[in-house]
């Protein structure tokens, strides 16, 4: 399977079943179709940067309790005042991610590489240590940041991928930092605080997910249930739905909406609030009808940096409910736990 899953679906005739390696122990009441729909946190951004004193503090505290209650929000007007990310960008960069995908395998396979460290990554299902079964996805990831310094090493093909994929990276950036300015004054920190934390350049990577339609989709799942590693990811999808969300123990779909993004919260976020704010426990499911692409950008601090919580949180060490922790070393040991969940927190708590 090492082809991908893509390749296995395109070259498979009329394929009636999941093949069994692909098959998930996912527990009786947690199948992909169980989930329930509804009352996720929505954040209209619009009053974030505006005029009105009120508005912007509302929005701070709408905010401030999605992270609380959720570690998820999702941004149904990421036009803010000052700054938005046009509509049209954000369809050219899954026009460009789709094309991607759409090469011949030969082409995709000039990224492939099964180290996490790389800094370009074409890749399929997870392979894990245990015999375990693989996953309905195949990705496309690579490092991203205002100035990039690994912009020649991406995807040479389609043609248009590079710079559709800087101007992209680059608003969502902004995007990022507008975000954690109201997360840092949500927490009763100085507005730039969690930026000053990612160090001097923070890690911004893009994650790529194509995952093909499946006969079976009660069996398997695009991607496990996990929580991200960084600050904030935020991604936005093809108009397909697929990702779910755990919150009080209930998986919760979140619906896909054009011109949208939906927010997570990462473990970053959740030492660095020293647990008053959660990540968010999320997988991707997938359906019969249609490939489902999703782009997902995370923002983390630089590679060296201490993940740990804020120190104006804590006003003795014993407070801290996290042991610090390097955040690359911390990356390492989530990519090599097989995304159980949040068990690479449940490590440092
Ligand atoms: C992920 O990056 O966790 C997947 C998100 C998604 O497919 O919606
Ligand atoms: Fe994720």
């Amino acid at each position: 399977y090492k082809k991908g899953v893509k390749y296995l679906v395109d070259n498979s005739k009329n394929m009636k079943m999941v093949p069994l390696e692909f098959v998930l122990p996912i527990p009786e009441g947690e199948r992909p179709s169980m989930a329930i729909d509804g009352s996720i946190p929505v954040i209209d951004m619009s009053g974030l940067n505006g005029p009105v004193v009120q508005q912007r503090l509302s929005t701070i505290h709408a905010i401030s309790s999605a992270c609380a209650e959720w570690g998820f929000f999702r941004l149904e007007f990421p036009q803010v005042t000052n700054h938005g990310i046009k509509e049209s960008l954000m369809d050219e960069m899954v026009q460009v991610v789709e094309e991607f995908f759409n090469l011949p395998l030969e082409e995709k396979m000039k990224y492939g590489s099964d180290d996490v460290m790389d800094p370009v990554r074409y890749g399929t299902s997870l392979t894990t240590t245990r015999k375990h079964a693989l996953h309905w996805r195949d990705f496309l990831r690579h490092y991203g940041g205002l100035t990039p310094h690994t912009y020649h090493l991406w995807p040479a093909n389609p043609p248009a991928y590079r710079d559709v994929a800087k101007e992209y990276l680059k608003e969502v950036w902004q995007l990022a930092v507008i975000i954690f300015g109201a997360i840092s004054e949500g927490l009763g920190l100085d507005p730039n605080y969690i930026e000053s934390s990612l160090g001097d350049e923070g890690t911004q990577l893009v994650i790529s997910n194509y995952y093909p339609a499946c006969p079976e989709p009660n069996k398997t799942l695009g991607l496990a249930p996990h929580s991200d590693h960084g600050g904030l990811t935020i991604v936005m999808d093809n108009g397909i739905h697929g990702l779910q969300i755990k919150h009080n123990q209930t998986w919760y779909s979140v619906p896909s909406i054009p011109g949208t993004f939906v927010v997570n919260l990462g473990d970053f976020l959740e030492v660095l609030s020293n647990g008053k704010y959660k990540s968010i426990e999320h997988r991707a499911i997938v359906n019969t009808e249609a490939a489902r692409i999703s782009i997902a950008v995370g923002h983390g601090p630089k590679m060296d940096a201490i993940v740990q919580p804020a120190s104006p949180l804590i006003k003795e060490k014993s407070e801290s409910k996290y042991r610090p922790i390097i955040y690359k070393d911390y990356i390492r040991a989530q990519q090599s736990t097989i995304k159980r969940g949040k068990s690479a927190l449940d490590e440092i708590m």
